[in-house]
Order: C-alpha cells, then structure tokens, then sequence
C-alpha cells in the first residue's frame, strides 16, 4: 500500500497561508500592523498564481506573539515567517510566488525575507521545577 492513497487533482507545488485574523495578526483595531488582504488576494488574481502556488488567508496559526504570520508549505521543509510589519514584506511575498509560480517551483526564500525566518516547532525549555 502507497504511503499517500489520497490524490487531488488540483496540483499545486506550494501554499502560502497568511494569518489575518485572530487576537494579534492584521488586528489593527488592536493597534497592531495591517495585513494588506485585498491587496494580496488582487496581486494573486492578477498574476494568476493560484492553483500552483495557492493562496489562503487563514485565522490564528499559532504564533501570535510575532504579528503578521506566513506559513508556506512545498513538498520540501515548511517556512514560517513572522513579524511582516512592512506593506514592502507583503510585496516580496508576491513578487517570491511569482517568481516561483515561473519556475514551476518554489524558489528559495528570498534574502529580503529571511530575516522573518523563526522555527516553528521546537521543544519548551524546561520546567524551573525539574531543574
Ligand atoms: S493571530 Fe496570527 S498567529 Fe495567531
């Protein structure tokens, strides 16, 4: 038996999800940075990147404390990017699925990017009381 017996027949070779809603992401009601959602989902339509690179925007994906969470998934290790308080963030997000949507793949992430770069999954430190 495969490992993977579900197929879909929308192939697409990366996702992007944005968080913009929650207690903290594009909250600007709560003083915190926007998430420019109709620019993205306009630039996505434009460009026509959906359905190879996917675009959804999502409710809280967990790390709220770094405001303006992108998670992309591939068929490679995840990339999560936080703390994307500049519009100019979002543009580099465009301009990266683009130039992926081109290459039939995703590209690296882009150096302008990397500094959002965090782990998402990593082990709690230790409890003071098991010290
Ligand atoms: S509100 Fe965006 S990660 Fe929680």
């Amino acid at each position: 038996m495969t490992l993977f017996p579900c197929t879909t027949r929308r192939h697409a070779f990366a996702q992007f999800l944005v968080c913009a809603s929650g207690c903290c992401c594009g909250r600007t009601d709560k003083g915190k940075p926007a998430v420019p959602v109709s620019r993205l989902k306009t630039e996505w339509r434009a460009r026509r990147l959906n359905p190879r690179v996917q675009l959804t925007i999502a409710e809280c994906l967990g790390p709220c404390d770094l405001v303006n969470v992108v998670a992309v998934f591939s068929d490679d290790d995840p990339i999560w990017l936080g703390g994307l308080v500049e519009e100019q963030s979002f543009v580099e997000l465009v301009l990266w699925a683009t130039a992926s949507r081109d290459a039939s793949q995703l590209l690296p992430l882009p150096p302008t990017l990397q500094p959002h770069r965090f782990q998402r999954f990593t082990a709690p430190p230790p409890s003071p009381e098991l010290l």
